[in-house]
């Protein structure tokens, strides 16, 4: 079980609660009192009313009434294991944080989902998959709340709900239940092309994994580190699976779909139970922190780009070994809550606005999805760390906190002193690193870099093998003859065509639509600099 950390003076949890159940042997109501009936009602008679007085009956039939909590309005349908990571050492040459130095093993838990369907939508649908990592380090909790593809449909947290309004079920008839078969989604696309490079990963087989154990995982946005000397990093997250990338062809997954739906949650618990433990590496692709934040041209603050790994090659970190299913769905897999704010000494954000945005949103919803704002002391949440934090009352506190003196600077509880440390940036979390802010005009505006819309999806799907872009050219042939719109599919056909000509002629001769000319001049990435050059900026031994 999930070792819980001893309570610090400052805040115990309620002597009375065992947060193991059941207890005892015998059935007993909510508040102790032993059972004998809880197959019959309380009658007036064999045949008569039922009575208002039974509160056992009230008690049992309304606490049902309320199992459910809302379902996370994206990432739904998820499956989660535990596990444990290992550090190799190399991270911490630029990395301060402790679970990355050499031999640190630090417990985690992950939740695999897709973004789209509802809780009870099926495993292989055609989607992206989210791969949210929880470490419970000895300095807090650091969550890698990421995806199994490298690039987001927009560049702007404000795009959102847009974009997610788009992938849900078209709001009259709430279908259809699959992401790209709408008109919405391929109307959002089509009119919003910074999301081009994104759907291009999802019409490939990446959009239908074989396996959970199978997938890839990245962090997407570029973060920062921070080294023990406060040098400061950009890197990018990697996870990968030591069984290597492997997808279901198209039709398998409807296949699986329609005899399995549990097909991918099913395998992950089936793996686990059978001892064949999933494992990933975590690496990085690490970038020197220039005043530009980009590399050869490619913008690290843009989330809808990646860095190829022939451009800058992934420097291993770890390992992450999934070994424990979880013994309860709810208390774990559904109340798990994930913020890409949970950072730990030596991993800050940069100025990404998509991430920027995400620093609100997670908590923002999970107040509203777990019920008020102490979900962090739900077991699967609650840090490996002493938490002593200053917060007090809401709705669902377990905690009896002791004390008088809530606020610092105070001298009645013991003043409460910072930790040692104080003014060492490496050891300070995100909020203190010493970034330069450049002196702008307050604006809207995003910058020039972002208006490239096509070279990723270009650069991607020209990295295919024949058969993986036929596999590409049938599934936007596919999705797109679900569009019932003449006008949508033509626009993004038209999307197609600055994207690679011969991939638009294909789809569209399925389509049997004409085939539009570029309408935006096609440029082709500069030769790649030498991987010696892309590595200048890690820290060679
Ligand atoms: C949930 C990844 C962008 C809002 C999730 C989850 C993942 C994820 C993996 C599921 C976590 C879990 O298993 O519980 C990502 C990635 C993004 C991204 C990789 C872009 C790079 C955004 C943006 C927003 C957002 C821009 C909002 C502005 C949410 C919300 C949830 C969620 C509200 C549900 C959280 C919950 O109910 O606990 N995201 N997301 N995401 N994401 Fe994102």
């Amino acid at each position: 079980t999930t070792p819980v950390p001893e309570p610090t003076q400052a805040r115990k949890p309620n002597t009375n609660a065992d947060p193991g159940h059941p207890q005892g042997t015998a059935l007993t109501t909510s508040q102790g009192a032993v059972l004998r009936d809880t197959d019959h009602s309380l009658k007036a008679g064999p045949r008569g009313p039922v009575l208002l007085q039974d509160h056992h009956l009230r008690e049992k039939i309304t606490h049902f009434d309320h199992e459910r909590i809302p379902e996370r309005v994206v990432h739904a349908r998820g499956a989660g294991a535990h596990g444990t990571f290992t550090s190799y050492g190399t991270g911490s040459r630029i990395c301060s944080a402790a679970f990355l130095a050499e031999g640190v093993k630090t417990p985690l838990f992950v939740r695999f989902s897709t973004v789209a369907g509802s809780r009870g939508s099926a495993d292989a649908v055609r989607d992206t998959r989210g791969f949210a990592t929880k470490f419970y380090t000895e300095e807090g909790v650091f969550d890698l709340v990421g995806n199994n593809m490298p690039v987001f449909f927009i560049q702007d947290a404000i795009k959102f709900p847009d974009v997610v309004h788009s992938v849900k079920p078209h709001p009259d008839l709430e279908i259809p239940q699959a992401q790209s078969a709408h008109d919405t989604f391929w109307d959002f696309v089509s009119l919003h092309t910074q999301a081009q490079a994104h759907a291009m990963w999802v019409m490939s087989d990446r959009g239908i994994p074989r396996s959970f154990r199978m997938m890839e995982g990245f962090g997407v946005h570029t973060f920062r580190m921070i080294a023990a000397d406060g040098q400061s990093s950009l890197v990018k997250f990697h996870w990968k699976p030591k069984l290597g990338v492997h997808s279901l062809v198209w039709e398998e997954a409807m296949l699986a779909n329609g005899a399995d739906p549990d097909f991918h949650r099913r395998d992950l618990s089936d793996a686990i139970k059978a001892g064949a433990f999933p494992e990933w590496e975590l690496g990085l692709q690490v970038f020197e922190d220039n005043e530009g934040q980009s590399f050869d041209g490619i913008d690290l603050l843009d989330p809808t780009k990646f860095v190829p790994e022939e451009l800058v090659p992934i420097q291993m970190v770890g390992k992450m070994v999934l070994d424990r299913n979880p013994s309860n769905y709810f208390a774990e897999t559904e109340q798990v809550a994930f913020h890409p704010g949970h950072l730990v000494p030596g991993i800050d954000v940069t100025n990404d606005p998509l991430l920027q945005g995400r620093l609100f949103s997670y908590i923002d919803t999970q107040i509203t999805r777990l019920g008020g704002p102490n979900f962090s002391q739900l077991p699967i949440n609650l840090p490996h760390a002493p938490v002593n934090d200053m917060l007090r009352d809401g709705m669902h506190q377990t905690y009896i906190h002791e004390g008088i003196a809530p606020y610092h600077p105070n001298s009645l509880d013991g003043g409460c002193p910072y930790q040692a440390g104080e003014g060492d940036n490496s050891k300070m979390p995100f909020i203190d690193f010493p970034e330069l802010v450049a002196e702008s005009v307050k604006g809207r505006s995003n910058p020039v870099s972002f208006d490239d819309h096509f070279s990723q999806a270009r650069m991607f799907y020209r990295s295919l093998q024949a058969h993986e872009r036929r596999h590409v050219q049938q599934a936007y042939s596919f999705e797109l003859g679900k569009c019932a719109s003449e006008v949508i599919r033509a626009r993004q056909l038209q999307a197609l065509a600055n994207i690679d000509v011969q991939l638009c002629a294909a789809v569209a001769r399925e389509l049997g639509l004409p085939v539009p000319g570029a309408d935006t001049e096609v440029v082709d990435r500069e030769p790649c600099p030498s991987v010696s050059q892309a590595l200048g900026s890690w820290p060679v031994d």
